[in-house]
């Protein structure tokens, strides 16, 4: 099967699926009734990878590769445009195998000029392809994907995985941009957010479980039956950043993906410490279903609503709702006590 087809098989297969949420329902944000503050003074501004942004939005790495990738690309690249937000093309190496389908990804590029374009490769990627895959989009930055459940479940997929942490190292050394590690639904954990720092990549995208699930996509191309044991394989969303901040400490930017379609799951994931939040599976189903202009509006909701959180909060940025007290309770504080993390520090920080 051609890499064209297996790209708009994951379209499709995505599309078709419930979008799902990712589970952030132990994590309670507490009520302030005394903000002191007027709306209009919230700001979404973040920092991060040594720039400013408007929003800690972004769009996540989804397409390239086939005719209907052009067309998915070049509309998302007009709503970067219009949005101001960073947006990652999906995986380059398609255009390595076929140059007649570099437009695809070219496409991000040619509709947002001026706008933060991120190229987009796996761990197998050489500093070579590295080098030529930032060159083809004059990219800002590079995502490294890192997807072993979705390969092992693959028909054909790879099961060779030696030397991941080398190879990812080997990159960032001899590339300008800064390199973003990035899950792609399973999570990320302590123990390879460290490893990760080693390696030196700028930010970890922790990419958790809740939202696309690829060992869900990959039973649906091939027909096969997928045990529950696999469909439930995973470190969830909030959990993975919770162990991800707590390791990583400020060192490096740490990003949330994984089921971020909810205003109140994005709050929660920046008070836990995310600079930035990636969508995939909402602008993608967003856009094929209802159109660009549905999707610009989607975007522009979420920031409202956002805003009205951080306001009920009492926090008028973002670092000031990284200061906001949360509750840590159930399956999620268990987990964090298991693993030495104190969830008390989050329910008694103080916004003053
Ligand atoms: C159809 C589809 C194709 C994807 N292709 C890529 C890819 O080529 N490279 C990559 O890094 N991530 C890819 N992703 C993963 C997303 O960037 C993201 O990590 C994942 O979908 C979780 O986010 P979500 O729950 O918001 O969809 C793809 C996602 C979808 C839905």
């Amino acid at each position: 099967m051609s890499r064209a087809h297996r790209k708009n098989e994951h379209i499709y297969h995505s599309l078709k699926k419930r979008m799902s949420r990712a589970d952030f329902k132990d994590i309670s944000f507490i009520h302030n009734c005394l903000p002191n503050m007027a709306f209009n003074q919230v700001s979404l501004k973040t920092e991060y990878m040594g720039r400013t942004y408007r929003s800690p939005l972004f769009i996540n790495a989804i397409t390239g590769g086939s005719q209907m990738a052009y067309r998915i690309n070049s509309a998302l690249a007009d709503v970067a445009r219009v949005c101001n937000m960073p947006m990652a093309v999906g995986s380059q190496m398609a255009a390595f195998e076929d140059s007649s389908c570099t437009d695809s990804f070219t496409i991000a590029r040619k509709n947002n000029p001026g706008g933060e374009v991120w190229a987009n490769l796996g761990t197998y990627a050489s500093p070579e392809m590295a080098s030529k895959a930032v060159k083809m989009l004059n990219a800002d930055a590079l995502q490294i994907h890192i997807n072993v459940p979705q390969e092992l479940v693959m028909k054909g997929g790879d099961r060779d995985f030696r030397d991941m942490s080398n190879r990812i190292k080997k990159v960032v050394n001899n590339i300008e941009v800064p390199v973003i590690a990035k899950e792609v639904g399973f999570g990320v954990a302590r123990e390879q957010a460290e490893a990760l720092l080693k390696a030196g990549v700028s930010a970890i995208d922790v990419g958790g479980r809740g939202g696309t699930n690829f060992i869900a996509i990959e039973g649906s191309r091939s027909g096969r039956y997928i045990p529950e044991s696999l469909l439930e394989w995973g470190i969830p969303t909030a959990i993975s950043l919770i162990e991800t901040v707590e390791t990583i400490k400020g060192r490096i930017d740490i990003f949330a993906s994984g089921g971020m379609n909810n205003a109140l799951d994005i709050a929660r994931a920046l008070s836990l410490g995310a600079k930035a939040v990636g969508l995939a599976a909402m602008p993608l189903n967003t856009l094929v279903k209802y159109g660009r202009r549905t999707l610009i509006k989607k975007i522009y909701d979420l920031e409202n609503e956002l805003k009205l959180i951080m306001m009920m909060t009492g926090s008028s940025s973002i670092a000031g709702l990284q200061k906001a007290p949360l509750v840590i309770t159930g399956f999620t504080s268990e987990w964090l006590e298991r693993r030495g993390i104190n969830s008390d520090n989050y329910a008694r920080r103080s916004l003053v």
